[in-house]
């Protein structure tokens, strides 16, 4: 139930290409919270995907904006601000791509053409988020700036490849600009780190559906959901978060701090007492 948490917030909404995008909950979350938003995806996803749909849903105009492209984003802010009528409070960054990834290329084998994309678009499209932001001066003191990541950023999850990488740069990015952009305007930059979830880039990783079945045994609470990442994302948005920046919050019902779950241990017991039959 919706609390208007977000009343008299306005912001922008990157990477919502279908309903199963975590960017596509984060904005039916951030309206029905009471946030005016502008959503925005690179050209080709809006002609393959389905934004115009949620855009008349959430009342919002769409700005198409590549990320790795400084004056896409830099007309995507001032053209924001025009259409919010001032600053905004708060950008969500749900932005993740590998080529890599896409032609299943192995990590020992990696094409660096790509790779260099991945970081791109993955990684430094935060920074260059950031960086137009404070230079257009769009953002109100106090506003908040998310990004999503994944705990590959920490620990070796092997099918996410070079993506594991870009996400250890973009948690970077996260502490060092939010250092400059807490001091310069008060602006809080963190990174949100979620459970494997069903989407079109969750998808992509190899052996995704064993992965996903597996963190759901580990995670005491589950798997979180696209639509709690969002609701987590609006709380991070709004007043109540203002003293949290530079951090990488895990969004994962427990699994970054589980070692092991009795559920895995109880699966394996299996398989051994099976092999042991046979
Ligand atoms: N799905 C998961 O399991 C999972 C887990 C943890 C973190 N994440 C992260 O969540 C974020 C959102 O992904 P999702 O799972 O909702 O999948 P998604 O495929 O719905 O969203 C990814 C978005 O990135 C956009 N994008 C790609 N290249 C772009 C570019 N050059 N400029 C602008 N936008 C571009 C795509 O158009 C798409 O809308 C990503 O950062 C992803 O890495 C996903």
């Amino acid at each position: 139930m919706a609390n208007q948490l977000l009343k008299g917030k306005k912001g922008i909404i990157f990477g919502a290409l279908d309903e199963r995008s975590i960017a596509w909950k984060a904005a039916e979350i951030a309206v029905a919270e009471g946030a005016e938003i502008v959503l925005t995806n690179a050209p080709i996803a809006l002609r393959m995907g389905k934004i115009a749909e949620l855009a008349k849903q959430c009342n919002a105009i769409v700005i198409p904006a590549d990320a790795t492209s400084m004056t896409d984003l830099e007309n995507l802010m001032e053209k924001s601000m025009e259409a919010l009528g001032g600053k905004m409070d708060f950008i969500l960054h749900s932005i993740g791509m590998s080529p890599n990834v896409r032609k299943n290329i192995p990590y020992t084998d990696t094409n660096y053409e790509n790779f260099h994309k991945t970081l791109d678009i993955s990684a430094l499209s935060l920074h260059r988020v950031l960086q137009t932001a404070m230079k257009t001066d769009a953002l109100n003191e106090w506003a908040s700036v998310v990004a999503l990541s994944y705990i590959a950023a920490q620990r070796t999850f092997p099918g996410y490849n070079d993506m594991a990488d870009a996400k250890a740069l973009m948690e970077s990015i996260a502490r060092s600009f939010g250092y400059q952009y807490g001091f310069a305007k008060k602006v809080r930059v963190n990174t949100v780190s979620q459970s494997p979830t069903v989407t079109t880039a969750g998808s992509g990783v190899a052996g995704f559906d064993v992965f996903l079945h597996y963190a759901e045994k580990m995670s005491p609470l589950g798997n979180a959901s696209a639509e709690d990442c969002a609701k987590f994302c609006a709380m991070l948005f709004s007043d109540y978060t203002r003293m949290v920046t530079m951090q990488n919050l895990f969004h994962d019902g427990g699994f970054s701090n589980t070692g092991v779950s009795h559920l895995i241990v109880e699966d394996i017991q299996k398989q051994v007492t099976e092999a042991a039959q046979q």
